[in-house]
Parts: C-alpha cells; sequence; structure tokens
C-alpha cells in the first residue's frame, strides 16, 4: 500500500468528493487517516459537515482532516527566506530586503513553493501518526505546477552548486598564490561553506519531495464523461510523465450525467480506470459519501505500492 493518494483534475471534477469519500472508506475499512485539501479554495469541510482548519481536526474514529492555510504558508516561506538571506549573505543587510519580499509575495513559484513546504511538513511532522494520507488538490494548473516544482529546482540548484564549487575553488587558488588577498578570510572548504551547505540542505528537501510524488504515491486523475476533462486527464499524464509521476488510476466521476457521447482516449487506456455514478440526489451529508462507489479503487490502493505492485 502507499502512503498518500493524490487526487487531481480538472476544476470542479469531483476531486474532494472523492477525496473525501475515499478517505472515509479507508478509515471505516480499519486505517487511520488524514485527508488534507490543498484547494486554497477549500470545501472539505463543507463536504465532511465538519469545520476545518490547518492542524488536523478530528473527523470520526480513525479519520482526521485538515486544510491548509495557503497564505500563512505563504507568509512563512517568506519569513524564512528573509531570515536565511540575512544569516547566509552579511551584504544583504545593506539591501532593502522588505521591498524585495513584498515583490516576491506575487511573484511566479511562490505559491507553489508554499504548497510544497505544507506538503513537507504533513509529511515530515504529521503523516507517522496515520496509514495513509490523502490529498485533495487544487484544480490543475496550481497542482501540476507544485508537482514538477521539485524536479524544476533541483535542476536549478545542481547548477548552483557547481557554480559554488567553482567560486570556492578559484578562491583557494587565489589565496594560494596571494595569502594575503582579500578572499582569503573567506577560503574555506567545501563543507564549512554555508551557501554550498544551504544547497545541499535544499536539494534533499526537494528530492524526498520528488521522491514522495513519483514513488510513495497513488496518484489519480478525476475525470468526468465529457471531452473536457478527458484532455485535461491526457494533459495531466503528458506533464507528469515527464517529471517521472506515474498515474495509478483513473475516476470517472458523474457517470451517466448526461448522454453526451464520449469515451477514453487509447492513450489513457493502459491506467486503470474506476468509475462513479452520479448521484441525482446530490450529496449533502457526510454519510451521501457511503454512495460512492470507493471499493474497486481502495482494493487498488490496498494492493498497490512496494508491497504490493512495484
Ligand atoms: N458522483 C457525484 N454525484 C453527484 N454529485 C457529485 C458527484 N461528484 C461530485 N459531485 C458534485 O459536483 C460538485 C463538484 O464536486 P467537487 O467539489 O468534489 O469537485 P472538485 O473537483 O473538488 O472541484 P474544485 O476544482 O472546485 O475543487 C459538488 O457539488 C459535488 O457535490
Ligand atoms: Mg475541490
Amino acid at each position: 500500500m502507499h502512503s498518500n493518494a493524490f487526487f487531481l483534475g480538472k476544476g470542479g471534477v469531483g476531486k474532494t468528493t472523492l477525496s473525501a469519500a475515499f478517505g472515509l472508506a479507508l478509515a471505516r475499512s480499519g486505517k487511520k487517516v488524514l485527508v488534507a485539501s490543498l484547494d486554497p479554495a477549500h470545501n472539505l469541510g463543507d463536504v465532511y459537515r465538519t469545520v476545518l482548519r490547518d492542524t488536523p481536526v478530528p473527523v470520526e474514529p480513525n479519520l482526521d482532516a485538515l486544510e491548509v492555510d495557503l497564505a500563512a504558508w505563504v507568509d512563512k516561506y517568506l519569513e524564512e527566506s528573509r531570515t536565511e538571506m540575512k544569516t547566509t549573505y552579511s551584504y544583504a543587510g545593506t539591501l532593502n530586503l522588505d521591498s524585495f519580499f513584498d515583490i516576491m509575495k506575487y511573484s511566479p513559484g511562490t505559491e507553489e513553493y508554499a504548497v510544497l513546504w505544507a506538503i513537507e511538513h504533513i509529511h515530515c511532522d504529521l503523516a507517522a501518526g496515520y496509514d495513509v494520507v490523502v490529498f485533495d488538490t487544487p484544480p490543475t494548473a496550481l497542482s501540476l505546477r507544485f508537482l514538477a516544482m521539485p524536479a524544476i529546482s533541483n535542476l536549478w540548484v545542481a547548477e548552483l552548486t557547481k557554480l559554488r564549487e567553482r567560486i570556492l575553488d578559484r578562491r583557494t587558488s587565489i589565496t594560494r598564490i596571494n595569502p594575503e588577498s582579500a578572499v582569503a578570510a573567506s577560503c574555506v572548504d567545501k563543507d564549512d561553506d554555508k551557501v554550498y551547505g544551504r544547497l545541499g540542505s535544499i536539494r534533499k528537501r526537494l528530492s524526498a519531495l520528488q521522491n514522495l510524488f513519483s514513488k510513495e504515491s497513488y496518484v489519480a486523475v478525476v475525470l468526468n464523461p465529457d471531452h473536457l476533462s478527458v484532455s485535461e486527464a491526457l494533459r495531466i499524464q503528458e506533464e507528469l510523465g515527464k517529471i517521472d509521476i506515474p498515474l495509478s488510476g483513473l475516476c470517472v466521476n458523474k457517470r451517466g450525467v448526461s448522454k453526451a457521447d464520449w469515451s477514453l482516449d487509447k492513450r489513457l487506456a493502459g491506467i486503470r480506470a474506476f468509475d462513479f455514478t452520479f448521484r441525482t440526489g446530490g450529496l449533502h451529508e457526510r454519510e451521501d459519501l457511503r454512495t460512492i462507489e470507493t471499493e474497486a479503487l481502495v482494493a487498488d490502493f490496498l494492493a498497490s505500492g512496494p508491497k504490493g505492485r512495484a
């Protein structure tokens, strides 16, 4: 069994509904489950009929849930970056960091990093108390960006690490020629260099997250019987394929919602598909989630992962 499950897909296809129903079914089968919503526009609490917070709230025996406070994680990430800049680079004191960080709050990538560090926190500090963590995700665009972030950032960090090695080598050469030179004081071994050390620890954190997404997670794509959500599922498959994150399951939700013609693209044929009927009466109470047919999906999830299929 994998220790994490992610439900991805186009807006409105049923990611929150299926995450909630899947988490509930697993919990009632005896697993200890945490369902975490990463969507800035939360409604997991509405689905479970409980007020949720940024920390785990008990929903019922074996089942806790939380809604990540993304704005708080953005502030925390910026604050950490500010402290780190100040301690790592002494000359940064001469720069106006406040206006720099004001801009960074809205710069591309900030929200994705905030989601990553929130996932890292759940993984490192909370997951040990559970058998499974289920992630309800935001619509595709943001999800694909944060899932790709570890792989992309690691390329950057690898280049920066090489650059830092070259700088340290140059300092050593200069100091050897002229021990009185201005760089002599900052001529240190790689292992004693703060910047080199920081790059190494960022690499480790990013690799752990990449590993979490690509090896320790059951990644399910939710779609509806319509062309648009099939196209989106294909896009997700293609983008995740580039960063070595395999899809474990396809959840075809809202079956029977319309009589319109549709078909599952043959490029998705290799992925196990699970059907979920559209409930015309709607889903109002937590117990209504029991009408969502999660048995086959739960069975596939339990058989997945390092101990089941590879
Ligand atoms: N199988 C189903 N039968 C009936 N209604 C459903 C079913 N699945 C989802 N719905 C309804 O469809 C709507 C959207 O579902 P949900 O909020 O789970 O989608 P989502 O993918 O999480 O959306 P968002 O992208 O906005 O987060 C909700 O009103 C939900 O109750
Ligand atoms: Mg949702």
